[in-house]
């Protein structure tokens, strides 16, 4: 179809064919190549503060699911239909411990067994029978730092939970947030690989820095961590600010508030830390931590619009004029449509980021299929795992050649992110910190 008359003056008649969404990245359901790949991983599924004394019904990678909150505490995550005649179990009640069906009053524990079945006879042989041989679909929950984590995957397989470095940096606040997508889980986080938007998106609602171009780098490590920075000239200083994701979701950057470029910043760490979760194909949210603090963003912005503004760069309750005049994210995604007709996508060299990753993430996708388990961030090998999500604002010295000078200090930057691997949490920090404040990029 992509004849070249297509793309001639007025070709509008030329184009109106329809183009496809990409198959594998955007359909997620339980048995699709990209579903059965995403539940090789633990996500976040709710804000644990949100969860009350009666169950929710949820949906995650199109799987309609109830979770509760047992009086002991505990957290289940089961499938919404019971087992015994498909009464929902969002009308169920939570027990001491399980949740107890409305309908017939079974009682399910947290990993579904059957703890009760009233009115048959507690010694009966089909009670026991049923108990033995039947179960409430369930899967593992973890609760942490206010975001509460599943396993959708099958159980020989789940993986250990992975920390990152940025779960634990002394004095930062770290706050729950989810921001729903009215569109595929692709459409958003495509963003997060993609520095170049950040500077006709965001420069109005950020600062003047985010406007400038600048020289824009793009890094693989490990399979599965993509990186992409934006270095920028403010002033009489250059900013690294460094995107990264982890396959297969997980998303950091660097301040939303603290950093606009004119004042030195040394490692100053992410607005948010932050997971991507298909709702279902044409439904996403991302849920993240909004992270505030010296090295993260200013406490005075730690309030629900001050995390909308983080996610999306504006507020989410806006007219259509204020959203026509000032768009943000959501904006941008949602437009595609819920789910993008990719095959219409054209690539130029700043789109690499996205291309390289939406690549990996099909590889993974087909290995899956034919039985390979997809590389885990546990599996690189630290306690910690290090990220790379930045700012660092060093002064440099003006030249004429003020691209070089750009590529230099990306480069030295990003060599000594990645030279402190070997360390981890406060020790690795303070590393990177102490060689950030002596590089010397005017000689
Ligand atoms: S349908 Fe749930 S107990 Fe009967
Ligand atoms: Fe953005």
């Amino acid at each position: 179809m992509k004849d070249k008359q297509n793309y001639q003056p007025f070709c509008g008649y030329h184009q109106t064919w329809k183009g496809k969404p990409d198959e594998v990245l955007t359909k997620t359901d339980s048995g699709a190549a990209c579903g059965e790949y995403l539940r090789r991983y633990w996500h976040p599924i709710h804000i644990s503060s949100e969860v009350g004394d009666k169950p929710k019904l949820l949906k995650v990678m199109g799987e309609e699911l109830v979770l509760f909150q047992d009086q002991e505490g505990g957290y289940g995550l089961v499938q919404k239909r019971c087992p015994h005649r498909r009464a929902s179990l969002e009308y169920g009640r939570c027990e001491q411990r399980g949740i107890r069906c409305c309908y017939h009053g079974w009682l399910f524990d947290r990993d579904g067994t059957i703890l009760e079945i009233p009115g048959e006879p507690e010694d009966s042989d089909v009670v026991k029978h049923v108990k033995e041989n039947l179960r409430l679909g369930a899967y593992p929950v973890i609760e942490f730092k206010g975001l509460l984590f599943a396993y959708l995957g099958p159980p020989e397989e789940q993986p250990a939970f992975p920390f990152y470095d940025t779960f634990d940096i002394p004095g930062m606040t770290m706050s729950p947030y989810a921001v729903q997508f009215n569109c595929n889980w692709i459409q958003v986080l495509d963003a997060i690989v993609d520095p170049v938007h950040t500077a006709f998106l965001h420069q109005s609602q950020f600062s003047d820095g985010f406007g400038k171009m600048g020289e824009i780098e793009f890094y693989n490590r490990d399979r599965i961590r993509f990186l992409g920075t934006a270095t920028r000239r403010v002033g009489e200083n250059v900013w690294v600010r460094v995107n990264e994701l982890i396959l297969p979701n997980f998303t950091q950057a660097g301040a939303a508030f603290a950093c606009d470029g004119t004042e030195e910043r040394y490692f100053g760490r992410s607005a948010f830390t932050r997971w991507v979760v298909p709702i279902d194909d044409e439904t996403c949210v991302a849920y993240a931590w909004g992270n505030f603090g010296e090295r993260g963003d200013p406490h005075e912005w730690n309030t629900p619009e001050g995390m909308q503004m983080i996610e999306q760069g504006e507020i989410v309750e806006r007219t259509y004029a204020e959203r026509q005049s000032s768009p943000g994210d959501i904006e941008a995604v949602e437009g595609m449509g819920r789910i993008s007709d990719h095959e219409k996508e054209y690539f130029v060299p700043g789109d690499r980021g996205v291309k390289l990753y939406r690549n990996r993430i099909k590889k993974y996708c087909k290995d899956v299929e034919k039985g390979k388990k997809p590389p885990q961030p546990t599996d690189l090998g630290f306690d910690v795992i290090p990220t790379y999500g930045s700012d660092s604002v060093l002064p440099v010295a003006e030249t004429e050649n003020e691209n070089a000078v750009l590529r230099k200090t990306n480069d030295a930057v990003m060599n000594i992110l990645f030279a402190n691997d070997s360390q981890c949490g406060e020790a690795r920090d303070s590393a990177i910190i102490e060689s950030l404040r002596l590089i010397d990029l005017d000689t």
